[in-house]
């Protein structure tokens, strides 16, 4: 069996570059399915919400959430339409459209996905955006400390309601405030909250879901298959998640910040080497994360409770650190999240600024991710500091796992990488688009992610789903539908042995593969 499919998947993978490559068929579908699109949407969807490639508003519209701009380039493949649904009943409808007349619809919530798949297709295809930006009512209730989230709506602006609902509760999920809920719970999602309370997925009780047949369907309805996959899995591969309901979590009164920057003349190579044994097995109140960039690792610190109970805790725990009082910011949770990712001048309402001018959004980018189950040696260290230090060299962060994170099982939601995970590293890479390509900065990306391999998990090398990474491996159709066998290769590194599970979770409720990209789970019949 094993040896049959490998002897014919060379022969898939010509099928498939032949028919990607056959654009003037692309084309031509184009035209035919467009005009039945629009016909089908004008019928259930008010032609205020629907944007064609003439329309004024296109453009910006378009732009608005485009986080990595260069997926905003004269050669990027672009939707034909974008939909702006404003009830859930414009999204059955697209689905039902888009569906009958051969028009594909990726979703976008905050659009800040890495490879920008939510607005933009690798190879040329028709389809539509549908832009959830509208969709974004947060209602919390602090009674019984759970709130509803639609996915349009960003992590500032649900941070924002939950502090505004309640002083003593919190939500553990991403650090940037713009990104959207849609995506990011859609992967997973983790912040400075990740080792007391884990995931944002692990706190997901309900969602809505629109399915590839236009169904309003919720965690009853939708089947605990679906509903475990949409928790991490990668919510497009399923349909258009259109709200979440989550338990929020108690955070004290007041919480503890502190921001340590260590040179390598201070020796930054040495912290950050205890640092890996420490920092994962710290109290779960404790959260320090590192940001090595250039000759400096900073370490970015939240910590649930006052400067007094951290002082002692550093000191046994971390005196390689020296940390004393003076780095001590005390402050409510509400007001740290601010803190913590823009600054110390910025405020609670800036959590509701979805344009916020964070330096990533204007520079093209490149990132990818690993995961660290031993310590790496100190030598190690120091080749790594030097490498970081060479011109147009890219940064690191270290997530620290242990706590929470690490005691959820590995089957019990997608995302695998929990128990004996040490930290995360995100690599980011970042240039000025008007003065460059990035092919220097991608290429010092690749070159760092195969120095690190042996240093990093491997069989599988695993990755986050969340810092997509199309080096990783892409989709590959065999008869219309995503391969499951092609998929392997990116899918395990994602889920682990979650994949299997997820595939057929999609052979469920969406087997002909309509909602896919080229990183979407792959259908797999339960029986043949
Ligand atoms: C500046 C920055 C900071 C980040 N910080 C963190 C962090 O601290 N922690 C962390 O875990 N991650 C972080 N991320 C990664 C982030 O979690 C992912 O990029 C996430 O997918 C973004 O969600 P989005 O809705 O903004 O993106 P989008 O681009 O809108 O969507 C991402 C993917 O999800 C799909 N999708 C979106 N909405 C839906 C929906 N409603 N239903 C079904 N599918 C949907 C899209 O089709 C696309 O494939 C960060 C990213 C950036 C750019
Ligand atoms: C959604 O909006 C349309 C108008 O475009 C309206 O007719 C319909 O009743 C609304 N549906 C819901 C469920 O609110
Ligand atoms: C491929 O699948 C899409 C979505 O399921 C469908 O609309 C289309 O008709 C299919 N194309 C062919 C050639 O079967
Ligand atoms: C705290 O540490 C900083 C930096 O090492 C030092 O300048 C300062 O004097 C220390 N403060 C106290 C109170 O020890
Ligand atoms: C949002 O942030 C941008 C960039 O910092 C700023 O120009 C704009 O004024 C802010 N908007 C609001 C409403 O504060």
């Amino acid at each position: 069996m094993a040896m049959a499919r490998s002897s014919l998947a060379p022969a898939f993978v010509v099928f498939a570059l032949f028919c990607c490559y056959a654009s003037t068929t692309v084309s031509s579908q184009a035209s035919s399915s467009s005009d039945g699109f629009l016909k089908c949407l004008s019928a259930s969807i008010p032609s205020q919400l629907v944007f064609t490639q003439s329309s004024p508003s296109f453009t910006p519209l378009l732009k608005s959430s485009i986080r990595n701009p260069k997926f905003f380039t004269p050669s990027t493949v672009r939707p034909l339409y974008i939909v702006t649904p404003t009830n859930a009943s414009h999204v059955q409808a697209a689905v039902v459209c888009g569906r009958r007349s051969g028009m594909r619809i990726r979703v976008r919530s905050g659009g800040h996905d890495y490879e920008g798949l939510s607005y933009r297709a690798v190879r040329p295809e028709p389809f539509a955006v549908l832009d959830l930006s509208n969709l974004r009512a947060v209602r919390v209730d602090p009674q019984a400390a759970t709130a509803w989230v639609d996915s349009g709506a960003t992590l500032g602006e649900l941070y924002y309601a939950v502090g505004k609902a309640s002083g003593v509760l919190g939500f553990p999920a991403g650090l940037c405030p713009t990104v959207g809920v849609g995506g990011h719970f859609s992967g997973g999602g983790f912040g400075m909250l990740l080792r007391k309370y884990g995931l944002a997925v692990d706190h997901v009780v309900d969602a809505v879901l629109v399915d590839a047949r236009g169904r309003l369907l919720n965690k009853n309805t939708m089947g605990s298959d679906v509903f475990w996959a949409i928790r991490g899995g990668s919510g497009e591969s399923f349909g258009v998640v259109l709200s979440w309901q989550v338990r929020l979590v108690p955070v004290p009164p007041k919480v503890t910040v502190f921001n340590l920057p260590v040179t390598a003349s201070q020796g930054a190579v040495d912290v950050v080497a205890r640092w890996q044994q420490v920092a994962p097995a710290l109290p779960d109140d404790l959260m320090i994360r590192v940001v090595v960039q250039q000759k400096t690792a900073n370490f970015q610190s939240l910590f649930l409770g006052t400067c007094d109970a951290l002082l002692p805790l550093m000191s046994s725990r971390f005196p390689e650190l020296k940390f004393n009082r003076t780095y001590c910011k005390e402050m409510t949770w509400i007001q740290s999240v601010p803190y913590i990712y823009l600054g110390s001048g910025s405020t609670v309402e800036d959590l509701l600024n979805r344009t916020t001018a964070a330096s990533v959004f204007s520079s093209g980018y490149k990132a990818t991710s690993d995961y660290v189950r031993k310590a790496i040696p100190r030598d190690v260290w120091t080749n790594i500091f030097t490498q970081l230090a060479q011109p147009n060299a890219g940064l690191m962060i270290l997530d620290p796992y242990g706590g929470q994170i690490a005691a959820v099982p590995e089957a019990a939601t997608p995302y695998p990488h929990r128990a004996g995970v040490l930290y995360n590293i995100q690599y980011m890479n970042f240039w000025p688009m008007a003065t460059a390509d990035g092919s220097v900065q991608t290429k010092w990306i690749r070159d760092f992610y195969a120095f690190m391999a042996p240093y990093v998990s491997s069989n599988p090398r695993e990755a986050y789903f969340n810092y997509r990474d199309l080096d990783l491996g892409e989709n590959v159709v065999v008869g219309n539908v995503s391969s499951y066998q092609a998929g392997m290769v990116w899918g395990q590194k994602y889920f682990k042995g979650n994949y299997q599970r997820l595939a057929m979770a999609k052979g469920e409720i969406d087997p002909d593969d309509y909602f896919r990209n080229e990183q979407s789970i792959p259908p797999l019949a339960k029986s043949k």
